[in-house]
């Protein structure tokens, strides 16, 4: 039976247009996604939008729209944020979807249930910015440490998780498990955080009607975190006992892929609930970094810095964009965007390197082959430069930019060998066998190659994968095609535009 995997994004505040780091949280996780399909599992990859709560009440209001109307609008821009990436998702949850209200409801009440959940009253700080809760000596002069944004004071009657009872747990689940949370620098800052003590958690709201109700008191209405985290339940099932099949399948999740901002949320509150509502916790919690602007700082909406990754696909293309933050950013890091670096990329790498790899071989096998690919065997030495375990191995480090170069390297090396090789010059001597013979097995070993690095890259740049097994005339691969000597000989190829064009 082939082995499951499960990943997840976070689901995003439909507050506002969709921005750079949505889309590099998405393109990231669905190149693990599509890496794991590769090696044969079966995968099931979830993302979304988180639609409850103080943040969006006040924009629908400010817009001057129902809160369901808002985000009904809003949704829109961030499924066609997905489509035009190109993001290979089997469910777009939105927690306004009515089996995520009632898996929500089911594990509030269990844990109810259970007695962790008690009523009280909340007074302390709140930023709707982040929905999180803040004490006195987390802000900094009275505003979010997050954020920057004035706190809210809140006193009112709220439901309390027993979360300060499972600081110990939290803990030892941290410190025994090296990849419960990644990169590990990140581990070692939330488990120092978690020894300084969890406290209990209010879960609940009396002054939020814009969100999930509270199912044994519905004057209140789930916190949203306490009403967010459990998409991750509800998205690829449903709460037990109900879900007979793909929650038992699935969970616990293998990747969480979040942003450093809300490691506290994944990391102390979700393993608590977990605990509480006794479901095993994720496998990683990988924490990725963030995109800045070129100049290294936060992008921010007042300052004009915000970037639009829908227009930047309508410029450049899914592929490049995809290419450029897989290939820039060391993943786990922080990482700048710049325009310019992008065009670089596309130009040196992706047209020169990748496309003109695909364009000579493809019009040789035309010119020398008549068309069909040739009988041959594939160059030894060639073959030696492919290191499929190593880039396999990094691929499960999740270290994509380290693959991406690895498999780039490769692609350079299949250019020497075409100028090492000069097939032009074995066409003219053609007359003699071993020319021949040699041209051939140039050729073939040349088109193999691409076969294998179309494969390689598909998790990367689908789309052009897709166009170059079209050239080949070969269908989509597994990992377990990447080896030498599969392309069936007589093949037919097929020249179309060139892959990438070159941006002035
Ligand atoms: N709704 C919550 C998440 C709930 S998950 C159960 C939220 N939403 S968000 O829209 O603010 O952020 C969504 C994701 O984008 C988060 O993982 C966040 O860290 C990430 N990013 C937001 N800005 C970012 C960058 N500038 N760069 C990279 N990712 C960043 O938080």
């Amino acid at each position: 039976m082939a082995e499951k995997f499960y990943i997840t994004t976070a689901i995003d505040y439909p507050s506002g247009k969709p921005h750079m780091g949505h889309a590099y949280e998405k393109i990231t996780a669905d190149c693990i996604a599509r890496w794991h399909r590769l090696l044969g599992e079966e995968v099931f990859f979830l993302t979304g939008t988180d639609e409850h709560g103080s943040k969006i009440q006040k924009k629908a209001k400010e817009a001057g729209k129902e809160p369901k109307k808002f985000v009904d609008e809003m949704v829109v821009f961030f499924k066609e944020l997905c489509k035009r990436l190109n993001t290979s998702h089997d469910r777009f949850i939105r927690t306004t979807d009515s089996d995520h209200v009632k898996v929500s409801q089911g594990i509030f009440k269990k844990i109810h249930d259970k007695g962790e959940i008690y009523l009280g009253k909340y007074s302390g700080w709140y930023c709707s910015e982040c929905e999180t809760f803040y004490t006195e000596r987390d802000l900094k002069e009275g505003n979010c440490p997050t954020h920057g944004k004035k706190a809210e004071w809140i006193s009112e009657e709220s439901y309390f998780f027993k979360m300060g009872a499972y600081t110990q747990k939290v803990l030892d689940y941290l410190q025994k498990n090296p990849s419960s949370v990644l990169p590990a620098g990140k581990r070692m800052e939330i488990i120092n955080r978690v020894k300084e003590g969890l406290n209990d958690l209010s879960v609940s709201r009396v002054n939020v009607p814009w969100g999930i109700p509270v199912p044994i008191d519905e004057k209140h209405t789930q916190y949203v975190w306490m009403d967010a985290l459990i998409n991750y339940v509800s998205g690829v099932g449903a709460f037990p006992p109900e879900s007979k099949g793909r929650l038992r399948k699935f969970w616990p999740a293998d990747v969480h892929l979040i942003g450093k901002d809300i490691l506290w949320h994944h990391s102390a509150i979700w393993f608590s609930i977990l605990m509480a509502a006794d479901m095993p916790l994720p496998k990683t919690v990988f924490v990725h970094g963030f995109i800045n602007t070129e100049a290294g700082e936060k992008m921010s909406k007042s300052r004009g810095t915000v970037i639009d990754p829908i227009e930047l696909v309508d410029r450049y293309g899914a592929d490049p964009l995809r290419y450029f933050l897989l290939r820039e950013i060391p993943f786990g890091q922080d990482g700048n965007f710049s325009e310019e670096s992008l065009k670089e990329r596309l130009n040196n790498e992706l047209a020169n390197e990748l496309g003109n790899l695909v364009n000579r071989t493809i019009v040789m096998i035309e010119k020398y082959s008549g068309g069909k690919i040739p009988k041959g065997s594939v160059d030894k030495a060639l073959q030696k430069k492919l290191k499929l375990d190593k880039i396999g191995k990094m691929m499960l480090k999740l270290e994509l930019h380290h693959a991406l170069r690895e498999i780039f390297s490769f692609i350079a090396a299949c250019n020497q060998f075409i100028n090492r090789k000069e097939p032009w010059s074995l066409f003219q001597k053609k007359a003699r066998e071993e020319c021949k013979k040699e041209l051939d097995s140039v050729l073939y070993s040349l088109a193999d190659s691409i076969r294998i690095i179309s494969i390689l890259l598909s998790p990367f740049i689908p789309e052009t994968s897709e166009k170059i097994n079209k050239q080949l005339g070969v269908k989509p691969g597994l990992l377990r095609g990447c080896r030498f000597g599969l392309l069936k000989p007589g093949t037919k190829v097929k020249k179309k535009e060139i892959l990438f064009k070159k941006i002035g």
